[in-house]
Formats: C-alpha cells, structure tokens, sequence
C-alpha cells in the first residue's frame, strides 16, 4: 500500500511517498481502508519535528481519518465493511492517516453514522472536540456572553465559531483577510474582523460597549494574545488553543491579577488520559448538534492523496480555510 513516509524532519516536501509493508496488523487493532483523512496544522509540525509529540522515524503522519473496516478481532464489535473514523495514536505514531490504510487501537474506532459522510466523519473530531473542551469544559462559556475566536476561519476557529453559536453566545471572529473575515460571517459570526487591517481589541471594545469578550478562543498566540489581554471583560476568560503564530505569549500575572481575569490551557488529547469519561459526553452532544443541521465542518479542499506535501504545505503557510482533507 502507498503511504507518505517522513524520513528526516523538515517541510512538507520532506515526505516521501512510498510502498509501506501491509502484512497483518498487530494484535487488537482494527485495520482500516481510508477513504478520508484529515490535515491538522500540527501534522506540520510534527514532519518538522517541532510539535510535543514526536514520532520515531521513519513514520507515516496524519492522526485522523474515516473509512471502510477491512478486518478487526471480534472482540472490538468491528467487522469488515463498517464504516468508521478513527484517531490514530499520535503518542506512538509509525503508521498514520497519509496513507491507504491504517491500523487503529479498537478504542479509537467509532461507527460512523449512516447519515454522516466519509468527509464529514473526517473532519469531525479533533476540532469540534477541541473547541468543545474550550468552550464549554475550560471557559464555561455561557448564554448571552460574548466570545472572541481568532483564526475563526481555520479548522478549529470554525469549529468554535458554530459551537459558540450553538450555545448562544454572541460571536466576533478575527481572520488574517477579508476573504476569510466572509467566511466567518458565513458561518455564523455576528462580527468579523480582519485582524491584518484592523485593530481588533478596538473593535471589540466598540461591539461590546466597552465591556469586552468573556471569553476568547485563541489557536493564534503572540501578538494577537497580547491584544485580547486588552478586550477581555471583567471575569473573562482566555483559552489557549495554539500558537500558529509561531509565538508563544509571555501572561503578565500583574495584569491577570489587576482585571481579573483568567487564562486557561487547553490540552485535549491528554482528556483522553486523565477525564476519558468526559469525551463520550462531549461526543453525544457534537453527534446531536450534527444530526439537528446545527453544525457542520467546513470542507474547503478536498486533494487526492498523491498530493498530500502541496495539501500539507498550504495548511502549514495559513492559506487554507476550514478543513483540508486528502481522499483515496
Ligand atoms: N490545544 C489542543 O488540544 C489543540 C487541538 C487541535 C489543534 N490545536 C492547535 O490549534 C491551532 C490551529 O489548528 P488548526 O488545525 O485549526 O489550524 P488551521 O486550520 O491551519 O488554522 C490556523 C489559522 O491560524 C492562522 N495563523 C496565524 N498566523 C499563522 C502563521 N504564521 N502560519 C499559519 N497560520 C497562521 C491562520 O488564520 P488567519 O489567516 O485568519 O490568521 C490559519 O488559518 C494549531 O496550533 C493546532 O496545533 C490545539
């Protein structure tokens, strides 16, 4: 079967695509025909070897992805012909989703509902989870507060902006063009502002009446955590998702201590270590919002797996709005 493999750490264009060994999977792992995977930012970082998690080379990347079971141990309740999605274990990533097939840990492996598509099951996961937590398990995000989600067109900045929604706040997302501030709007932002033109801290402060955001989605960091320090309300709250901005902010305690307000990270892989009990709350609730029409992912590309370095490198450079996805 073809995979891209990661060699040596680097761009994109590092991954080499290769023919990978496909004898049979280790014990208890379902093996999975891919029909979709999904691009995440940090799969860039971990080719470049610049993530927390990082794999033994040679290795394969890509965690996330929804297909077709070619065999799985009875044990798990799988057999062949079910339609799933898995996350592959990034802890111990060697073969992951750029590639035709994948063996998953039974754990990871969800039945993919009928009215749900190999696409959407793709791109379901990592971020509505991701903005879940955020929202709702470290921000307590409540009916009738503002929330600010910067990147607000990127795979878990849309994620956030339908969930904030969704749950009744009212949204003002930033984005890096006007192009992306549409989309945005587009998916369901009350506000949207071009953080590259405009200053955004003024800006909520106007929409707010001076108040500020409650609380404030951040996957960007530096400069543009900096500036919500400036617009966040009296009791707010500000989630720290990532830092695409390559920047990791410095939180000035005086200044967390003087407005009162909180910061909080938000490390959602390690739910799955420490509060495994909570993801299947977090899924009944993403499933129900999904069924209702509430939320769906935005797909804005869909590129064939022999492409994968150009798909990998334009997630990686901030030119991509909502999910990329590689298909088979
Ligand atoms: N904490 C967690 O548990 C968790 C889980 C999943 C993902 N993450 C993190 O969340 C962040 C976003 O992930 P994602 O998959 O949503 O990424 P994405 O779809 O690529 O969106 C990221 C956005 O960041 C903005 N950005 C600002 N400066 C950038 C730069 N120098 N290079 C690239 N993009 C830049 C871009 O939007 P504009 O053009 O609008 O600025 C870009 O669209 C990543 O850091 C990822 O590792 C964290």
């Amino acid at each position: 079967m073809k995979a891209w493999v990661v060699r040596r750490l680097g761009g994109p264009e590092t991954m080499g695509f290769e023919d990978v060994d496909a004898s049979a999977p280790a014990d208890g792992m379902v093996r999975i025909a891919i029909r979709a995977s999904a691009i995440n930012y940090f799969d860039a970082l971990m080719v470049a070897g610049q993530y927390q998690v990082k794999p033994d080379l040679p290795f394969v990347p890509g965690v996330e992805i929804s297909g077709v079971v070619e065999s799985a141990p009875a044990a798990t309740g799988f057999k062949k012909g079910d339609r799933v999605t898995a996350l592959l274990d990034n802890g111990g990533l060697t073969r992951g989703g750029y590639a035709e097939l994948a063996d998953a840990a039974a754990v990871t492996v969800h039945s993919l509902p009928e009215a749900m598509p190999f696409d959407d099951g793709a791109a379901f996961t990592l971020i509505y989870q991701t903005a879940w937590f955020g929202l709702h398990r470290r921000a307590h995000l409540q009916p009738g507060e503002t929330l600010l989600v910067h990147a607000g067109a990127g795979g878990v900045g849309s994620a956030a902006i339908q969930l904030g929604k969704a749950a009744g706040a009212t949204v003002i997302a930033t984005a890096g063009s006007d192009e992306k501030t549409a989309v945005c709007l587009q998916l369901g932002a009350d506000h949207a502002i071009n953080y590259k033109t405009q200053d955004f801290a003024e800006e909520v402060k106007t929409i707010t009446g001076g108040r500020g955001a409650d609380v404030v989605f951040d996957p960007v960091g530096g400069d543009v955590y900096d500036r919500s320090t400036k617009c966040i309300a009296f009791e707010g709250r500000i989630v720290l998702v990532g830092f695409t901005s390559g920047l990791i902010p410095q939180a000035a305690a005086n200044h967390v201590l003087v407005k009162n307000y909180s910061v909080v990270g938000l490390h959602w892989g390690l739910y799955s270590k420490r509060a495994p009990q909570l993801i299947p709350v977090a899924t009944r609730a993403l499933m129900d919002l999904y069924t209702s029409g509430t939320i769906k992912p935005l797909i804005s590309e869909r590129i064939p797996l022999a492409e994968a370095p150009r798909a990998l490198a334009k997630v990686a450079g901030g030119k991509s709005t909502g999910k990329v996805l590689l298909t088979i």
